[in-house]
C-alpha cells in the first residue's frame, strides 16, 4: 500500500465530537498494550502518528486519523487490562460501544491479539457483539516476533481454537510491527472492507 498522507484529525469522547466525514472508517480495538497504536503506525510508515508506549491505557480517547485523503482510521482505547484506574475502564466501556453502534462510516473493526496470549471470554464477547451487529471483523495476531516460528504455529492453533465459537470470518492475520511482517496482507484486508480503492484521491 503507498501512503501519500496520514494526519491526526481529532480525538473524541462522545458522538458531537466526533469528525464529520463521510470517508469509510476503520477502528481498532484490543486489550491495553497489545499493540494497536504501533500497528496503526506501521500500516502507515510512520513511527510516531500515534502515540505508543509501554504503560499500558496510553490511548484514553477515541483518536481519528485520515489516510490518503481516503480512509478514516480509529485508535481505540484498550479493554481488560488489570493496571489502568477501574475509574478510566469504566468510562472506556460506553465510550467505545457507543462509538460502534452508531457511527454511520464504520465499516469494520480490526482487533488485535497477542500472539502470546491464548483470547479469553473478552475477545468472544467482543466478536459475538460485533457479529450479532453485522460490524464484520479482522482478527490479527500481533507481536509475531516474540516467538519462534514453531511455537507461531503452535499458538495459531490455539487461538484458532479459543475462537472457534466465535461468529464472523474465522480468518487470522499474523502481523508484526517489529519486522513488518503481514502488513501488505492485512492492507488489502482492509482495503476491502473499507469497499475498494483507497490510494488515490478522485
Ligand atoms: P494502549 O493504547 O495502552 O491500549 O496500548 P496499544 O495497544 O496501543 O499498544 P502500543 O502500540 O502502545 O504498544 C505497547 C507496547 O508493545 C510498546 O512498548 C510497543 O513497542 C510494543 N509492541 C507493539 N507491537 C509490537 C510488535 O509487533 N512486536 C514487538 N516486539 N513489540 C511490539
Ligand atoms: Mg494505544
Amino acid at each position: 500500500m503507498q501512503i501519500r498522507s496520514a494526519e491526526f484529525v481529532k480525538s473524541a469522547v462522545s458522538r458531537e465530537q466526533y469528525p464529520d466525514t463521510e470517508l469509510p472508517e476503520i477502528a481498532f480495538a484490543g486489550r491495553s498494550n497489545v499493540g494497536k497504536s504501533s500497528l496503526i503506525n506501521t500500516l502507515v510508515n510512520r513511527k510516531r502518528l500515534v502515540k505508543t508506549g509501554s504503560t499500558p491505557g496510553r490511548t484514553q480517547l477515541l483518536n481519528f486519523f485520515v489516510i490518503n485523503d481516503r480512509l478514516s482510521f480509529v485508535d481505540l482505547p484498550g479493554y481488560g487490562y488489570a493496571r489502568v484506574p477501574a475509574a478510566i475502564r469504566k468510562k472506556w466501556g460506553p465510550m467505545i460501544e457507543t462509538y460502534l453502534r452508531t457511527r454511520e462510516p464504520l465499516r469494520g473493526v480490526v482487533l488485535i491479539m497477542d500472539i502470546r496470549r491464548v483470547p479469553g471470554e473478552e475477545e468472544l464477547r467482543f466478536l459475538e457483539w460485533l457479529s450479532l451487529r453485522g460490524l464484520p471483523c479482522l482478527r490479527v495476531i500481533t507481536k509475531a516476533d516474540k516467538l519462534s516460528k514453531n511455537k507461531q504455529n503452535q499458538q495459531l492453533a490455539r487461538i484458532r481454537g479459543a475462537l472457534a465459537t466465535a461468529g464472523g470470518n474465522p480468518g487470522l492475520h499474523l502481523f508484526s510491527s517489529k519486522t513488518r511482517k503481514g502488513r501488505e496482507a492485512l492492507w488489502s484486508a482492509i482495503t476491502d472492507l473499507a469497499g475498494g480503492e483507497t490510494t488515490e484521491a478522485t
